[in-house]
This record gives C-alpha cells, structure tokens and sequence, in this order.
C-alpha cells in the first residue's frame, strides 16, 4: 500500500505547533513516515456519503484524510473508522470549505507532511433552506415524488429561503468546492497516480430541465461561454432576485432553489476544471437518494449505496472519462 519515501521535516513541526489541527493518527506513524501512494482528502467526511466514501476509500488501501468543519465530529469519525473497521489508514484534519484560510492550512499540512494529493471528493454541502422538520415529516412525501421535483409547490409550505441560508449554501455547496480545490491544486499537479481524480458531488436538482428560466437554461448548456466569473455574476444574480423577492418571477428553480442552482454551477465548474487539466480526470456524481440529514432522511439509499459513485471515479483508471456528470455510476447527460 505504501511506497518508502519520507516526509519533509517540517511536517512534524506543524504537528507540534498546531495540535488542535492535526490528527492523534499522526502518532503511529512516527517520524520516519512513508508517502502512501494514493492520498485523498474528503471534504464532509464526519457522516452520511462522505464518511462512507472515507471508509470505502481506505478499504481500497487509499491513505485517506477525513475532514470536517467540526473538530471533534470529525477526530469522532476518523476514529471510529480506524476502531471499528481497523483502517489506521484515516487520517482526521479540520476543513471548513467556507473559511479561506481552513483550506490553506489543509494544504499546507498536505504539502508538508506528504508533498503531493491525488484524489480529491468534493462532498461537503448543505441544502440552503430552514425546514419546519415537524411540517415536512407530516406531508409525508415519497421518494419518487420528492426526486421528481412534483413536491415543489407543496413544500414552500415547510421550506423557508432565507437570504442568510441561500448564501450560506452558495458559499459551502459552490465556493466552498473551488476554495478547497483551488488551495489543493498545486498539489494535486503533483499526484503520483498518472493525473488526479477531483469528484465533485452533484445531484439530481442541478439537471437543466429543472431550469425555469429559458435564457439561462440554453446558455447552462453551452460550456464555450463559461468561466468562474460569469458563474459567479450569476450567482450575484439570484442572490439579488432572492433579496427582492423574485425568484419565481426571474424564472430560478422553485424546489431548493439555492441548492439547485449550487449545483447547476458545481456541474458547469467540474467542466471548466476538466477542461483546463486534461491530465486528471474530474468528474461529478449524484449519489442518488440516500437517507441523511441533508435531505432530513427521506432519501431511500444507504450511504454504503450512495458512495459507490463518488469512490468509483475517485479510483478511475488513467484512461477514464473527465468532465462527465454520473448518476450513481451511470455516465448520463443533463445538460
Ligand atoms: N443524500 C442525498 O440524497 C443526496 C442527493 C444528491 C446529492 N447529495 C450530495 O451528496 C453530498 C453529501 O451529502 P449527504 O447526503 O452525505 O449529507 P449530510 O449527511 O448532511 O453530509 C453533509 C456533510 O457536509 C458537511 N458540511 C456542511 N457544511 C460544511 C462546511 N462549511 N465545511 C465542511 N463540511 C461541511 C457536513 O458537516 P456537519 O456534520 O458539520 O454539518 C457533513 O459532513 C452533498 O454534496 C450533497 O449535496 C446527496
């Protein structure tokens, strides 16, 4: 699993330096430490689908770093995977993707202790609404019904859009994704796997015909005419319409809508990404409708199901698709 090569010594300095950010698993390995050959970091790794990818990543014998925003969920987590499921392969590390300088430590303590990355899952998300849990468990929506997007109308009863969720999502599901990446790319230009593999979590709510407004729904569908700042002029946008009350009138998604279009955006920076670094294979996935706290529990998966997307491209041969959208791990087009 792991090729003799040694750390730089500044690693260990960092360690002692800033104990709170650093994992306890550091310990076993001592000083003389080897470079694993595949490294991941894992954005949300404390629960649901990114601590499953977390485990299934570490069985496939990838060194994996689980971070979390919160310190001790997250040191939580990454010892009850090396407890339980003996995989003293799970490093912990904290990670708040909306914090610019939570990602710079991440790299720096990256690039100290291991010198390169070569897997990066982009889990970490939130759903941009406050739900009335009590309403939405008594509406009693199916699963069919709720990934359809039908039950739109019928939660705006329970769903509430707050400016402050909206841009809180925004920041985490799209910002939070190109801050972590844009800290880790130096390192991930220097993966010793043949390229790096960046998995960007996608869902359902970011398929284009869920995309009220016509305009924006042809140029979504046109990569040629998208970088960073259009996307986020874009954003600029909805924030504005949601301040001002009109978002259904602008023609944005009615169902979760920062959500949606968090992720309508994570799939058009996923092919901007491919593009520019042809070399690693960077992809985005659905992990389907899997029962965690961010859709409240109604999805249907487990996260054992939900993470067989996210590790299978976070292990794609050299030769695999990049700039592609998976269901699960279904190759599909929705856009
Ligand atoms: N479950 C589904 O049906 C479904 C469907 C489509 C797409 N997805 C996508 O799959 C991914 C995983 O979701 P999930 O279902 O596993 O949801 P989850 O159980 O709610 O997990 C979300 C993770 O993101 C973390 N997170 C939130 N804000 C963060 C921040 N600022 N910095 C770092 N971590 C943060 C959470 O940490 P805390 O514990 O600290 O909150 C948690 O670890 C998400 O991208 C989601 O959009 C899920």
């Amino acid at each position: 699993m792991e090729k003799a090569a040694h750390v730089a010594a500044g690693a260990t300095q960092e360690q002692e330096s800033s104990p709170n950010r650093l994992d306890d698993a550091a310990r076993h390995h001592g000083s003389a430490e080897a470079i694993p050959e595949r490294l991941a970091v894992v954005t949300g790794g404390n629960k649901g689908v990114g601590l499953e990818v977390c485990r299934q990543l570490a069985l496939k014998g990838v060194t994996v770093i689980l971070t979390a925003r919160d310190e001790k969920r997250g040191k939580d987590a990454a010892e009850t995977l090396r407890r339980e499921c003996q995989l003293p392969n799970i490093i912990f590390h904290q990670l708040d993707v909306r914090d610019d300088d939570s990602a710079t430590t991440l790299a720096r303590y990256v690039e100290r202790r291991y010198g390169k990355l070569d897997i990066l899952v982009n889990n970490a998300a939130i759903s941009g609404i406050v739900a009335d849990e009590e309403g939405l468990k008594a509406l009693n929506i199916d699963a069919e019904t709720w990934t359809s997007g039908r039950a739109a109308n019928l939660l705006k009863e329970v769903f509430q859009n707050t400016n402050d969720e909206a841009f809180n999502c925004l920041n985490t599901n799209y910002y939070g994704c190109k801050r972590v990446t844009e800290a880790l790319l130096p390192l991930l230009k220097l993966s010793t796997s043949g390229g790096a593999r960046i998995v960007n979590a996608s869902s359902l709510a970011s398929e284009l015909k869920r995309m009220p407004n016509e305009k924006l729904r042809n140029d979504l569908s046109n990569i040629d005419i998208w970088d960073e700042d259009r996307i986020e002029a874009v954003l600029d946008t909805f924030l504005e319409d949601l301040r001002s009350g009109r978002l259904e009138e602008a023609g944005w998604p009615v169902m979760l809508p920062a959500y949606s279009v968090s992720k309508m955006v994570i799939n058009l920076y996923t092919r901007i990404m491919a593009r520019r670094y042809p070399e690693m294979r960077i992809n985005c996935v659905r992990p389907g409708f899997v029962k965690t706290d961010i859709n409240w529990n109604l999805g249907v998966l487990t996260p054992e199901q939900g993470a067989r997307g996210p590790v299978m491209l976070a292990l794609l041969p050299d030769d695999g698709p990049t700039g592609c959208y998976f269901d699960q791990t279904e190759m599909v087009n929705v856009w």
